[in-house]
């Protein structure tokens, strides 16, 4: 898909939602990158029966996002159905610097409350390559 609209970003994050593979948890994510090209990529929670190596929905994205060829995200949409909002985990908020620096992070739920943050507020002095040199 290629539209740079947040009502699409969101939409596609809804649809994303509903094809979670949540058996154990129940707890239904969905993400929508936009890349730097303003193209949309989604990912949902993938869970395993082994708990340990299920994926959550944002690093999902980021995976297809890099393996179809992008480069780096501009913001994305994090959906869930949670009266309080649901932030990215610890794993996911490295994965998101490492793939958009201080993108914006928009968390949404189904009745359409939502909040906007820069990624450094939530991951304050990020480790990435540039530590690496
Ligand atoms: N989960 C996500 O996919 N993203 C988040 O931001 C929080 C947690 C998933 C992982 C697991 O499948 C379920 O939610 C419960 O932790």
């Amino acid at each position: 898909m290629n539209t740079t609209g947040l009502e699409a970003l969101i939409e596609a994050a809804k649809q994303a939602r509903s094809r979670a593979y949540a058996p154990f948890s129940k707890f239904q994510v969905g993400a929508a990158l936009e890349t730097e090209d303003g193209q949309i990529v989604t990912g949902c929670n993938c869970e395993s029966a082994s708990y340990g190596l299920t994926i959550c929905a944002e690093r999902v994205a980021i995976f297809k996002a890099i393996s179809e060829g992008a480069k780096q995200a501009k913001r994305i949409v994090i959906l869930a159905n949670t009266e309080t909002l649901t932030p990215p985990c610890g794993a996911c908020r490295q994965w998101l610097w490492e793939f958009g620096q201080d993108m914006e992070v928009i968390l949404v739920n189904l009745d359409g409350v939502s909040a906007n943050y820069r990624l450094s507020t939530l991951l304050p002095w990020p480790f990435d390559a540039r530590l690496l040199s």
